[in-house]
């Protein structure tokens, strides 16, 4: 696939606040739901590792966050609603948010895109890793999963971001002596300001690696973090880090 120009949509201005608060309230005491100037509201797809992880992490910084499940009457709706977020059906979540993150596997991605409807202006992180089930890259070279989300989603603004690092991270990564790098990738440059503040927000060091073309590198650099955890043994609580002299 080829990534389409037309990704690099400019829409309106977003506040991007100056430091992240832990625990800010975002709910009245009669429950009626509150923006806070200048967080997010973040609907998030995927409700597994990496969704719940950058979920609770964002949520603890004080943005606003509703999961897009598939079933929004289950088990599995119940408990993050028992934990506190906002959960809605994919067809219906995505009209309120300032950013949607896709943390589903790639091979949903054109069911989930379809699902969610018209996504123009919006800012869109694709969070995926397009592997094979025996990890193994499925795409590479000349075409990508975020390549593929700039083009199922062609009025988006398309952010490559957060697939280069484990889920643990993710809620840890202030854990880490040096801060751990997030790499990030995309035509818009508004929206990769939004994204890098994200990724700071949380405790990693944002770095813009160019145009989404770009996820063609940054998602083999997820497989060297998975082949360096399980392969090689290292475990879960490494991350990459930027180093200068
Ligand atoms: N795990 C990591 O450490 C990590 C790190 C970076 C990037 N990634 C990438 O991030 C993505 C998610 O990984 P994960 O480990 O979080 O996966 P996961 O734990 O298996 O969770 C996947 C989630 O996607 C949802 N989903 C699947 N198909 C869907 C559809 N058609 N519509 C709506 N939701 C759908 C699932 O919903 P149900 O709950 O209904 O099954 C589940 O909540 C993958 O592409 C992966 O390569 C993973």
């Amino acid at each position: 696939m080829v990534i389409s120009s037309g990704n690099a949509v400019t829409g309106r201005a977003i506040v991007l606040r100056a430091t992240c608060h832990a625990h800010t309230s975002i709910t009245t005491p009669n429950g009626v739901r509150k923006r806070n100037e200048g967080y997010m509201k973040i609907v998030i797809v995927g409700s597994g590792n990496v969704g719940q992880a950058l979920g609770s992490a964002w949520r603890n910084c004080g943005h606003d966050i509703d999961f897009a499940v598939r079933d929004p009457t289950g088990e599995k709706a119940k408990r993050l609603t028992g934990n506190g977020y906002h959960v809605a059906a994919v067809a219906d979540a995505a009209q309120q948010a300032d950013v949607i993150l896709l943390a589903v596997p790639w091979t949903e991605l054109s069911t989930v895109i379809e699902s969610l409807g018209t996504l123009a202006g919006k800012i869109v992180i694709d969070a995926t890793n397009p592997l094979t089930p025996d990890l193994e890259m499925a795409l590479g070279f000349d075409d990508s999963a975020g390549e593929t989300v700039g083009l199922l989603a062609q009025d988006a603004r398309v952010v490559k971001a957060f697939n280069t690092t484990g889920a643990d991270n993710m809620t840890k990564a202030k854990d880490f002596s040096f801060k751990p790098l997030m790499p990030i990738a995309g035509d818009d440059m508004q929206a990769k300001a939004v994204v890098a503040k994200l990724a700071e927000d949380i405790g990693f060091e944002a770095i813009d690696t160019g145009p989404l073309k770009m996820s063609r590198c940054l998602e083999p650099m997820a497989l060297i973090w998975i082949k360096l955890a399980l392969a090689q043994k290292l475990g879960t609580q490494h991350a990459f880090a930027l180093v200068r002299r």
